[in-house]
């Protein structure tokens, strides 16, 4: 090898290895990320809005999710909406009922260690409007035995959620790592009202007791991905 070429080659190497130990969180979020999501408090949450977007909005992303969580799953993005972003553009009709079809899916990109780690510093920057998020409502109980039952038979979650059981629903996103991926702040007010968070989205407004608000959360809170809830 002529002896210039090796020193723009290892030159090329020294400038990324550099750039990855010095990883730029918002930059990366803005070159490789907001293609996607709404990194902004998007001016129109209208349906259309929820029709046409590419990924969730991740502007209020520092009010939702656990960051030990982030960093890993943007490492090794597992599939969280079952049906994709969003569920009736990747739905077709099965025999009984409607299933996923999966050649529609797309993965999602992977970043490195050192990206990942600063995406998600920045990522935890973005907090959404005041008041968005109910902060400090959660008491953090221990879900009581009716939480279950509420999830899955009372109150209709189990239709639209999986909580890992290979039952409940397709067209939300999975509960199974709600622990472990969510803020309880934020699984509380989003049950307590999920137009607030997300205007157009088809999760229903059920009026729920703060008894029950409660309950629901904390047997979310323990659901860990690991091991199946009580
Ligand atoms: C081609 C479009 C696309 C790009 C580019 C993209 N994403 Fe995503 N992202 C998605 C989709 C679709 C989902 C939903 C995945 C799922 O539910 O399994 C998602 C989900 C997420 C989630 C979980 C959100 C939630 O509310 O559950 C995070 C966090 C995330 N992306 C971060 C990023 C970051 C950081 C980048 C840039 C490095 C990025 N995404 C680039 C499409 C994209
Ligand atoms: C008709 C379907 C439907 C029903 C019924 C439903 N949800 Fe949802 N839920 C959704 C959808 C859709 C989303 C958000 C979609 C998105 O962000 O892509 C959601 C989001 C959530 C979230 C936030 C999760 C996240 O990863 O962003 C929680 C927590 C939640 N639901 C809990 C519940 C509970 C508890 C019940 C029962 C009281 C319930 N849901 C009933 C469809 C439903």
């Amino acid at each position: 090898m002529k002896p210039y070429l090796f020193a723009a080659i290892s030159a090329g190497f020294l400038a990324t290895s550099f750039a990855a130990s010095a990883a730029d969180g918002p930059a990366i979020l803005e070159s490789k990320c907001a293609s996607c999501h709404a990194l902004t408090q998007p001016e129109n949450s209208a349906l259309d809005h929820v029709w046409e977007r590419k990924g969730p909005d991740l502007y209020y992303a520092g009010d939702k999710f656990n960051k030990p969580w982030l960093v890993e799953w943007l490492q090794d993005p597992i599939r969280i909406r079952p049906a994709g972003e969003f569920y009736f553009k990747h739905v077709k009709k099965g025999d009984k009922v409607d299933v996923v079809d999966e050649s529609t899916l797309t993965e999602h990109p992977k970043l490195a260690k050192a990206d990942a780690e600063a995406a998600a510093d920045a990522l935890m920057a973005l907090t959404g409007p005041e008041g968005l998020i109910e902060k400090g409502k959660f008491k953090d109980k221990k879900a009581s035995p009716m939480a279950k039952m509420l999830f899955t038979k009372l109150r209709g979650c189990y239709a639209c959620h999986s909580t890992g059981d290979g039952k409940g629903g397709l067209s939300g996103p999975e509960l199974h790592t709600g622990g472990e991926r969510l803020q309880p702040d934020f699984i509380y007010s989003y049950i307590k009202d999920p137009q607030k968070i997300d205007k157009s989205v088809w999760m229903p407004k059920l009026n729920i007791s703060e008894q029950d608000l409660q309950n629901l959360t904390s047997y979310i809170v323990q659901l860990s991905g690991k091991k199946e809830a009580k």
